[in-house]
């Protein structure tokens, strides 16, 4: 298994706020890498901010300032927010940093040494808000099919790179390697837009349309298409071609996006990757859409849910649990807020709230709150192979990056404990001295339930995980969190004092 892993999401464009999707992206990025670390791979979070290109010069203009200052602006918005729902990037880049724009100079002049780009007449229909030209065969009734707006016939003389001839090679890998492009039902709509032939990417724009962009080392009369640049990123920020972070992450790669962006990443990528002569990224992993009442979330339909909102009304980790746990990864959901509140009070108020707190209150009720002995394990073995099972699943699942499957299993474990204190009714054998190994025995096993859940949660509710462990007497978070010591029965010390619990998840009154 590789040691190192590198995690990205998209590079968000800086022209508006930052919305659910955004949201969404990352915290599975989040999610990924700590579940690495679990594993002990260690991963380098990336993400960071898109910056040039007509949609940014637009809104700058809109407002009145530069578009270096409007880009300086969102971009913080969207540096800001990550920390707010705990996800500490290990990098953020700007395709407006100088070393990025170097990297993209030298890329492109490479290219163009190797006879890769050439320069031709093109007239096409235009997208400003995909920034990208289309073919007639790609709209929908004739519009645009992600903003369903009217395409503009554009004609001008650009530099092309010469995808079409890589074509052939691009299928042949995609079919040896069934993980590059995940869930397998965008591996087929890849492969069945590259049974046509493959369009030459333009990309230059001429400065007399726009001048926002990095300009081309070989015709400074050009800069560089947006996609273009805005790809380069993922090397950047790395140092290529020498940087040590470049050496150690490149190799392990793996790309999350959603699925308005496939053909950059799943087409334009992997070739640009070949024409430079760098080996491909491992996976690119697609996710649906976040609806609302059927249409997608977006900035250019203005029907977005603002995440600093989520966070005030629900706290972080009720949100990042609730998204994860709403979509299932690769398909379209609806968002609504009945929905994410349901999913708090039910899940992690009811099931989940109430068994951490049964389970301390009783361990102080009868023991001082100090654990006891596992005495019998015929006791709590019901326990140890349900916990063992859901680990098991738990694994698999986020490997898959089945996330929500995880906490369905993660689910499972938490009714398989209450319905275990039901059954045994610790308060019977309280009231008998005959029960008193027998009553040992079920409080340990709950408790060493509850550090097996307080481990599993942990890449989806970092702080709730962490919280449990304090409750729980733990003090060296990252063994209990790490998966192995989640396979494993009676590792909780008796003789550990345990918190008196307050409440982790309120109910959210409606
Ligand atoms: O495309 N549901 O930036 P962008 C789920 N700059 N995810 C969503 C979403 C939704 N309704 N809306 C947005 C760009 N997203 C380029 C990327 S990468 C080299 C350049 C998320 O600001 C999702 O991750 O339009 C999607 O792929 C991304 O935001 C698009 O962000
Ligand atoms: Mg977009």
């Amino acid at each position: 298994m590789e040691s190192n892993c590198l995690v990205t999401t998209p590079i968000y464009y800086v022209n508006a706020k930052p919305h659910l999707g955004h949201l969404y992206t990352t915290i599975v990025a989040d999610v990924f890498c700590r579940f690495n670390t679990m594993q002990g791979i260690e991963s380098f979070l990336l993400t960071g901010t898109d910056e040039h290109g007509d949609k940014i010069a637009a809104a700058a203009k809109k407002n009145n300032i530069t578009p270096q200052e409007y880009a300086d602006k969102i971009s913080a918005t969207f540096r800001n927010l990550w920390p707010q729902f705990n996800v500490k990037p290990d990098y953020f880049i700007r395709t407006t940093f100088t070393e990025h724009k170097n990297t993209v100079t030298n890329i492109l002049q490479k290219i163009y040494d190797q006879g890769d780009i050439y320069f031709n007449e093109y007239e096409g229909l235009y997208c400003f808000d995909c920034e990208r030209f289309y073919q007639e065969r790609e709209l929908v009734n004739g519009l645009c099919p992600d903003h369903k707006t009217k395409l503009k016939t554009i004609r001008e003389a650009n530099y092309f790179f010469s995808m079409s001839k890589y074509q052939d090679w691009l299928i042949d890998y995609i079919k040896k390697n069934p993980d590059f492009l995940q869930p397998s039902q965008y591996k087929k709509e890849i492969l069945s837009f590259l049974k046509e032939p493959l369009d030459d990417l333009c990309i230059s724009r001429p400065k007399a349309r726009l001048s926002w962009g990095i300009t081309l080392p070989f015709d400074d009369n050009y800069v560089t298409y947006v996609w273009f640049d805005a790809l380069l990123n993922y090397i950047s920020a790395l140092g290529y071609p020498d940087g040590n972070l470049f050496k150690k992450y490149w190799n392990n790669t793996h790309h999350i996006v959603a699925k308005d962006i496939i053909k950059p990443h799943g087409i334009y990528w992997p070739i640009i990757l070949k024409a430079i002569g760098l080996p491909m990224y491992k996976s690119l992993h697609i996710h649906g859409y976040w609806n609302i009442d059927k249409n997608k979330m977006s900035k250019s339909l203005g029907n977005i849910i603002v995440p600093e909102e989520l966070l005030k009304k629900y706290g972080t980790d009720a949100v990042r649990f609730a998204i994860m746990r709403e979509m299932a990864f690769g398909f379209d959901t609806n968002f609504s807020e009945d929905l994410i509140i349901r999913r708090i009070n039910s899940d992690l108020a009811n099931n989940f709230g109430n068994l951490v707190s049964r389970t301390l209150s009783m361990t102080h009720k009868y023991f001082d709150g100090v654990v006891p002995e596992p005495c019998e394990l015929k006791e709590h073995i019901v326990l140890r192979d349900k916990a063992i099972e859901v680990v098991e699943s738990f694994e698999n699942n986020m490997e898959k990056f089945k996330f929500h499957k995880a906490l369905i299993s993660i689910g499972e474990l938490i009714a398989t404990m209450n319905k275990y204190i039901d059954e045994k009714a610790p308060w019977e054998l309280a009231k008998n001295e005959n029960d008193r190994d027998k009553l040992k025995s079920v409080i340990y096993g709950l408790l060493e339930g509850l550090r097996i859940v307080s481990g599993l949660i942990y890449p989806f509710m970092p702080q709730t995980s962490r919280n449990l462990q304090d409750y729980l007497g733990l003090d060296c978070y990252d063994i209990y969190y790490d998966i192995d010591c989640l396979k494993s029965w009676s590792i909780l010390k008796p003789n550990l004092k345990v918190k008196k619990q307050t409440k982790l998840f309120p109910r959210i009154e409606v």
